[in-house]
């Protein structure tokens, strides 16, 4: 049984035991209802370190007042399963009192990358993503955090924040873990009823088309867009939150391809809000 614990000074004993013996500590953040796509996180940070801690905490700071947090799917028996069989060593489980204790008036804003994309419908999201890894990295540190490159933004900022604040944990970034037909896997997917999960499907769809379009010399972003937007209106179920062409590490927009970019996407399904994306290179 993988110990779980729920306390700042029991984690930080744990680790420093660890430490002490000079082994090292990957880390895997997560909001839990883990699938497969953070046991990639788990499994590759198991083969990088000595030791894996997994955090599950639904980070109130990074939702919205009209978003799920109350609603967000949780099931720890199933979490601790599946950190069981990606070698896992522990798991940090806080309460939300222990994370920010009444008197918390502390948050890290990155500027700039947070503006777009996600940032534009979810002002504050980033501020919470950041200030939690933040005390995540002070109260563990890994020397490897493992990220999915699903959030393409959170991890362009998270890199940042690491880089501006001269945090020593090196960012490690995974592949998009996807379903057999190509929805990429998220926490949320639970959400969907079996119309809209079908819906959703056009999200990686477009990204393909759009994908393929570049391979076939397309290096105008609007034109990209379009042929992304096309592909998403053929299903009604589908609003589109925003679909934008961005340079991959400072998120700004891209009106044409030369060199690395991202092709990143939002829509909402009925209430449930997806993200998808892909990297090209022109
Ligand atoms: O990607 C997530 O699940 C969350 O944003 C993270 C990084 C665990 C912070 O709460």
């Amino acid at each position: 049984m993988i110990p779980i614990l729920g306390t700042v000074p029991e984690i930080r004993a744990a680790v420093a035991v660890w430490k002490k013996e000079r082994m090292s500590i990957g880390l895997v953040p997560t909001m839990g209802y883990l699938h497969e796509g953070h046991q990639s996180l788990m499994q590759r940070a198991a083969g990088e370190n000595d030791r894996v801690v997994v955090s599950i905490f639904v980070n109130p700071l990074q939702f919205g007042p009209h978003e799920d947090l109350e609603r967000y799917p949780r099931d720890m028996e199933r979490d601790v399963l599946c950190c069981e069989g990606a070698g896992v060593h522990l798991i940090f489980h806080p309460r939300s009192d222990i994370m920010y204790p009444h008197e918390f008036h502390t948050t890290i804003t990155v500027n700039g990358l947070t503006e777009g994309l996600c940032g534009k419908s979810r002002p504050a999201h980033f501020a919470g993503v950041c200030t939690v890894v933040c005390k995540l990295f002070n109260i563990i540190a890994p020397d490897k955090a493992y990220f999915g490159r699903k959030d393409a933004q959170q991890l362009a900022v998270i890199r940042r924040m690491t880089q501006d604040l001269n945090i020593p944990t090196e960012i490690v970034a995974c592949p998009i873990v996807r379903e057999q037909d190509g929805l990429a896997k998220s926490s949320r997917n639970i959400y969907l009823r079996p119309e809209e999960r079908k819906a959703a499907l056009a999200l990686s769809r477009s990204l393909r088309l759009a994908e393929q379009a570049v391979a076939d010399g397309e290096r105008d972003s609007a034109i990209l867009r379009t042929v992304i937007k096309t592909e998403l209106t053929t299903e009604p179920l589908i609003a589109i939150d925003y679909i934008e062409i961005v340079h991959p590490v400072s998120m700004r927009p891209l009106r044409n391809l030369a060199g690395p970019a991202l092709i990143a996407l939002a829509a909402c399904i009925g209430k449930t809000r997806l993200i998808d994306n892909v990297a090209v290179t022109a």
